[in-house]
């Protein structure tokens, strides 16, 4: 019988996975069975997380795709089935935290990142994912999207905007494609000390007073949302769809 979390013979697909979270997760699904398809914007750090793969004995490949360019979206996945012939995981978890300002001082230019970056591409990859996952009979898709998903993130509106809406394609899908056995499903992460929080946090203060807002007394790693993100995944979570799932120390349920 396979092991519980196997996930052998799958294929699965991770953008923004040269870095934090995404890196995290290209590798462990790789640890776990999966031939990965690590999708980055920068050949060089893809790479590194492409050789990390391979160096335990793992399967993956470099598929370079810029989440801001939609050709590049529709190439990747494009890619991942000439390469590995099928598609069954994808990961979508590039992001970035974009410009922070008060509301009335944002500019189109900064909203326009963010939403391209954050969200039109969450769109633009689940479209591409689902059509290869339909010619399989299935797979499983899981975004990661943020507390401010749920919760306003001050001086960040374009941020919170997109992960509100990364809710929304995600249950979008995740009704409209049950029956055809694709799961969908979002991951909120907490604070978690990655490249893209630690920028904020390089003062002490700024960081002794977000530890303090977390309940479980300590920032999350990059590895407690790589396991969340394999747990559905796998058979383990085989009638979990449409879910939001919290990893943050318990700072949401407040
Ligand atoms: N770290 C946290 O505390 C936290 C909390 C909530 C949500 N998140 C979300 O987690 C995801 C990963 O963030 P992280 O914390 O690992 O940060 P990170 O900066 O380490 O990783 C972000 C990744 O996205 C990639 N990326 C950004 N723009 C891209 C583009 N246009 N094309 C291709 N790749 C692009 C970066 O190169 C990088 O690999 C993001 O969606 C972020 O919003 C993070």
């Amino acid at each position: 019988m396979a092991e519980p979390f196997d996930l052998s013979g799958k294929v699965a697909l991770v953008t923004g996975a040269s870095s934090g979270i995404g890196q995290a997760t290209a590798q462990l699904l790789g640890l776990r069975g999966a031939r990965v398809a690590v999708a980055a914007r920068n050949a060089a750090r893809g790479l590194e997380t492409v050789e990390s793969i391979r160096a335990v004995g793992g399967t993956a490949t470099l598929i370079e795709a810029d989440m801001e360019v939609a050709a590049d979206i529709e190439t990747m996945v494009e890619a991942v089935l000439e390469q590995f012939g099928r598609l069954d995981i994808a990961f979508n978890n590039a992001g970035i935290t974009g410009r922070a300002a008060p509301f009335h001082e944002q500019d189109l230019d900064d909203w326009g990142e963010v939403i391209m970056t954050n969200l039109t591409s969450v769109f633009l990859c689940m479209k591409h994912e689902i059509a290869a996952m339909l010619r399989s009979g299935g797979g499983v898709i899981v975004n990661n999207c943020s507390g401010a998903g749920v919760m306003a993130a001050p001086g960040l509106p374009h941020y919170t905007a997109a992960k509100h809406g990364v809710l929304g394609l995600t249950k979008a899908a995740a009704k409209e494609y049950a029956a055809q056995g694709i799961r969908v499903n979002a991951i909120c992460p907490g604070f978690i000390e990655t490249p893209q929080l630690s920028r904020f946090l390089e003062d002490p203060e700024v960081r002794a007073a977000a530890v303090s807002g977390i309940p479980a007394g300590v920032m999350g790693q990059p590895d407690d949302i790589a396991r969340a993100v394999a747990f559905l995944c796998s058979g383990e979570a085989a009638y979990i769809s449409g879910d939001t799932m919290f990893v943050d120390g318990a700072v949401m349920c407040r």
